[in-house]
Parts: structure tokens; C-alpha cells; sequence
């Protein structure tokens, strides 16, 4: 199946060598890459390994038109303001009769119901399941194999960076020592900002809880304090007490509606939200047939966001609902040559 990759980053650039790795097994071809300060690659019949790039496409659509691919692929900068440009990107892609699947969490948090209203009318696949916790299954968990359950809320410890600095000043670091070590390792946002002042997980919350709740949330809905105001100091302390602190996500459904909060807590070292290292993610589900559990990931990297935009995409090429999209081999199988 044919890709026009939309962002090009630290994700895009992961995904396209999970696609090379995997490319006997899982017949992918990128077509197009479409950048803002690097320009624009297309060639309909498949791009080479480090494409040149030319002059920037002049719109989204005119890129998707020179594409001609099955799939756009969102991997655009989070902005957890708006959820745009992201969101304009994939409602130009579902009026091309294209598939999406994007790990930006911006147009989950912020227009969730009316995309998915979109790609159902349009008979088209609409997939995130990177959005939250990279490759580890969240949504896809629900979709798949959790019929009759409903989700009455959610614990989750989601946002990698903020561990890093926690841990960094845990060791004796700055707070600034702990950013540079999370970005060296690309998973900060573009701008770091996001992360440590709660944005990022008040975006993955919003989302959360409008897929798994129906809660049609934004983020700014979301009740958020980061972890800005900690300093070393104060991390020293709370070591010596025998804790340490994590950026939880909360989201329960009460008598008046949905609660949704952000904030930095301090929690037991062998609390089950505190106890797994480096940048690891978990959620705990808590839910009426299931009682509680959850998904752990340990310590992921952009790989782990590859893979789940790449899962995403041997589902789409699958087949949407059950129905198949493409005609012979599914669009993924083995490669013939
Ligand atoms: N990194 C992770 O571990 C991770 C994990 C989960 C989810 N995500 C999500 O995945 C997405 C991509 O993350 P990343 O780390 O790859 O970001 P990144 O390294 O900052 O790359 C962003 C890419 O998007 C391009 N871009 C930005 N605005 C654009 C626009 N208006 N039109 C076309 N292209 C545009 C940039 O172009 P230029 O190259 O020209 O600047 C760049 O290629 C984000 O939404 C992020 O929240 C990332």
C-alpha cells in the first residue's frame, strides 16, 4: 500500500526504517514525505532510501493529490492548543478517499468524534494508536478484545519526559540536565514546554477519555499542573522520605460528569504508578466487568512510536470494520520479488 507520509521527524524517520526492516513481509511503498522547512518528496512509484527534497508542496491537498497514496500518515509537531494544523491534514486526506493513522494525540484530544463521524461516512479507516503510550496497546485493546466492558476511568503515569527529569533530578541534576537527556533521546516534544508543564498528558488524557469514555473533552478541559515548580532540592527531600514523584493522569466518571486531572503527585517508591524505570508508561483501566487493570510499557523508545503507527497501518491495509479495503492480497503480504 502506498504512504504519503505528512511530518518527518524523530517518528517519521523511525517508521521508515521499521518499513524498510519489515519491507518482504509488508509490502508498504512511501510515496510522498511532506515537511514544513524541509520541503516536500514525491514520487508515485515509490521513494528511494534519503530522498532528495524539493521546494515545499504550496497546500496539503496539492501534496496528497501528487502522492496518489492509500494511506496519510500524520506525524506533524503536537499542538496541544488546537490539535491544528493535524486535524486539517487528515480532513484533507478523508476528502482524497485516504486512510489515516497519525500518533499525534492533538486531533484525538481535540476533534475525535467528528473524524471518526468522517472516516465512518466516507468508509474510511481512521487509526492513533501511538497517540498514547507509543506501540503499547491502548486503544486497539479496547477495539479488539474487551467486548461488553464499560470503562468508568482511567490511572495513568503517560508522559516520558517528565520521568527523565525526575529522575535526573533525583541524581543530583538540574531540572534543564534532565530535559537535554529526555530530548537526546526524542521523545520530548518540539517544544519541551509541553511535556513538563502537563500539556502533553492533558492532550493524552482528552483523548483517552474521548475514545474510551465518549467524552467529546479537550485539553483545556482537563484540570493540569505539570512538574515545573519542582526542583532539585525538593526531589532530595522527598528521596530522603523514601518517594518520589510521577505526572499521573486521571479520569473517572462521577455523579456530575467526567473528572479529568493532571498532576504531579507524590506516591510511595513501590507504588505500582512509581515503580517502573526510565521512561516507562502504564495505565491502569478501571472498568465494571474487568474490575482494574492495566498496560506497562518499559522504557520505549521512538521505535515503540514507530511500531505503533506501523500497526496501525497493517490493520488499515487489512481491512476497516471488517470490511476489506484493498483488493488482492490485502495490500500487505509477502513481498513478490
Ligand atoms: N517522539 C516520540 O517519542 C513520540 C511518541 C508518541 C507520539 N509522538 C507524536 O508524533 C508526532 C511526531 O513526533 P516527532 O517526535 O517525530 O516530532 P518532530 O521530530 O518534531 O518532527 C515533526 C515533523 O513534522 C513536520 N511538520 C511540522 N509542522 C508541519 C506542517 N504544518 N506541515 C508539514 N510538516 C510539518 C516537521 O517538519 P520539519 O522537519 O521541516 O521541521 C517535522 O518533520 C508528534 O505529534 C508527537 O506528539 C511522538
Amino acid at each position: 500500500m502506498k504512504l504519503a507520509l505528512i511530518g518527518y521527524g524523530n517518528v517519521g524517520r523511525a517508521l521508515a526504517r521499521l518499513l524498510r526492516q519489515k519491507r518482504r513481509e509488508f509490502a508498504f511503498t512511501i510515496t510522498g514525505i511532506h515537511t514544513l522547512r524541509h520541503g516536500t518528496a514525491v514520487d508515485p512509484a515509490g521513494l528511494r532510501q534519503a530522498p532528495p527534497f524539493g521546494p515545499r508542496a504550496a497546500s496539503i491537498e496539492e501534496f496528497l493529490d501528487a502522492a496518489h497514496a492509500e494511506i496519510a500518515v500524520e506525524l506533524t509537531t503536537l499542538n496541544p492548543s488546537t490539535g491544528e494544523p493535524a486535524i486539517g491534514h487528515i480532513r484533507a486526506a478523508f476528502t482524497r478517499g485516504m486512510h489515516v493513522a497519525t500518533a499525534n494525540k492533538g486531533p484525538v484530544a481535540h476533534a475525535y468524534a467528528d473524524l471518526r463521524d468522517a472516516a465512518t461516512r466516507a468508509g474510511l479507516g481512521f487509526r492513533f494508536e501511538s497517540a498514547v503510550m507509543d506501540g503499547a496497546p491502548v486503544f486497539n485493546l479496547w477495539r479488539h478484545t474487551m467486548p461488553g466492558v464499560k470503562v468508568l476511568g482511567f490511572t495513568g503515569a503517560l508522559n516520558s519526559t517528565s520521568k527523565v527529569v525526575i529522575e535526573t533530578m533525583e541524581r543530583g541534576g538540574s531540572f534543564e540536565d534532565g530535559l537535554a537527556a529526555a530530548r537526546k533521546i526524542g521523545i520530548t516534544e518540539a517544544d519541551g514546554a509541553f511535556d513538563v508543564e502537563g500539556w502533553d498528558s492533558a492532550a493524552k488524557t482528552a483523548a483517552l477519555a474521548n475514545v474510551l469514555m465518549d467524552a467529546r473533552a479537550t485539553p483545556q478541559q482537563v484540570s493540569t499542573r505539570g512538574i515545573t515548580r519542582l526542583t532539585p532540592e525538593r526531589m532530595q527531600e522527598i528521596v530522603r522520605e523514601g518517594k518520589t514523584v510521577r505526572l499521573i493522569s486521571r479520569g473517572r466518571r462521577t455523579a456530575s460528569g467526567l473528572s479529568l486531572r493532571v498532576r504531579a503527585e507524590v506516591l510511595d517508591r513501590c507504588d505500582v504508578l512509581a515503580c517502573t524505570p526510565g521512561t516507562s508508561n502504564l495505565i491502569l483501566f478501571h472498568t465494571d466487568l474487568m474490575g482494574t487493570f492495566g498496560t506497562v510499557s518499559i522504557d520505549p523508545g521512538v521505535e515503540q512510536t514507530a511500531y505503533g503507527v506501523f500497526s496501525d497501518l497493517v490493520e488499515l491495509s487489512r481491512g476497516v470494520n471488517g470490511a476489506k479495503v484493498v483488493s488482492g492480497n490485502g495490500g500487505v503480504g509477502r513481498h513478490q520479488s
